[in-house]
């Protein structure tokens, strides 16, 4: 595997992987790698001849009480996990790499990124849409596979790639993989390890409250009254936050209060112990 931290090695790497026209994807991550990760790492791998993983905690989608300086770093640790998967080509910037002095563009994606974590965490989605946006002009993959677990990240950077006119990759070469979970049912993510025994077990309520309120919306049961119990249920369960418990239309996240004719998705994001859980499931 390369490691590049540097634009004109990376650059270089990519020249030498894509020589005899091999299509490349790319996994953009934090690091911090867990199975969902290297699921993604595996999906790949069936769908282009190379494969690099970008590992980059992006600044600029933090607030200024989030996690950034707690988030965790084990490029190390990360390198070796990669190198197992057999990935060709590690791309790892430095934070002034990606954002020298001067830099001062964002792109804002309106509307897709305006609720739920958007609304929550205002300017995420402007760091995720910029970050990612660069990432793509940097590596120029033919495609790029992001976990469903971040839903309404995965619907921004298909929005941006359509609205941009983006050819490498393409919207539709934007690939969602589905979301990796634990034996309990907790969607796999790097901030699980922030949580106590204790809360990493009361955790695992969000899963099957979620799967609960489908099965009564599916049911027929009032979409509204639905989310009111599934949010007691986790405040019960010893969570002290649910910052939103929602119904949407699946590709646009516009909020619903009744069941529709369309793909749609329940959304929750909920904090235990101070830590921001997310999940979504198809309804
Ligand atoms: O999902 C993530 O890990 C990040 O938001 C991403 C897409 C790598 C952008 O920093």
């Amino acid at each position: 595997m390369q490691t590049a931290a540097e634009l004109d090695v990376l650059r270089n790497h990519v020249k030498d992987l894509t020589a005899s026209g091999e299509t490349l994807a790319l996994v953009p991550t934090m690091g911090a790698l867990h199975d969902g990760h290297l699921t993604l790492v595996r999906e790949a791998r069936k769908r282009a001849d190379r494969i690099a993983v970008s590992i980059f905690v992006n600044p600029t989608q933090f607030g200024p009480n989030e996690d950034l300086d707690a988030y965790p770093r084990q490029l190390e640790e990360d390198s070796r996990l990669l190198e197992g998967e057999g990935v060709d080509l590690l791309w790892a910037p430095r934070v002034d790499a990606m954002y020298p002095a001067g830099f001062a563009s964002t792109i804002r994606v309106a509307e897709v990124s305006e609720g739920f974590c958007g609304a929550q965490r205002p300017g995420h989605f402007d760091g995720v849409a910029t970050v990612v946006c660069k990432l793509f002009n940097q590596v120029r993959p033919d495609i790029a596979l992001f976990g469903e677990k971040d839903w309404q990240q995965l619907a921004v950077i298909r929005r941006m790639a359509r609205d941009l006119d983006l050819s490498r990759p393409h919207a539709d070469d934007i690939i969602g993989v589905p979301t990796v979970r634990e034996a309990d049912g907790l969607a796999m993510s790097s901030r699980n390890r922030y949580l106590s025994q204790e809360n990493r077990a009361a955790a695992a309520t969000l899963p099957r409250a979620m799967q609960e309120a489908i099965a009564r919306i599916r049911d027929g049961q009032e979409v509204l009254p639905t989310l009111q119990m599934l949010e007691d249920e986790l405040l019960g369960a010893g969570f002290e936050r649910v910052d939103y418990a929602a119904l949407a239309d699946a590709e646009s996240l516009q909020e619903l209060e009744a069941v529709q004719e369309r793909a749609m998705k329940l959304l929750v994001a909920a904090r235990i112990g101070g830590t921001r859980l997310i999940d979504n499931m198809a309804v």
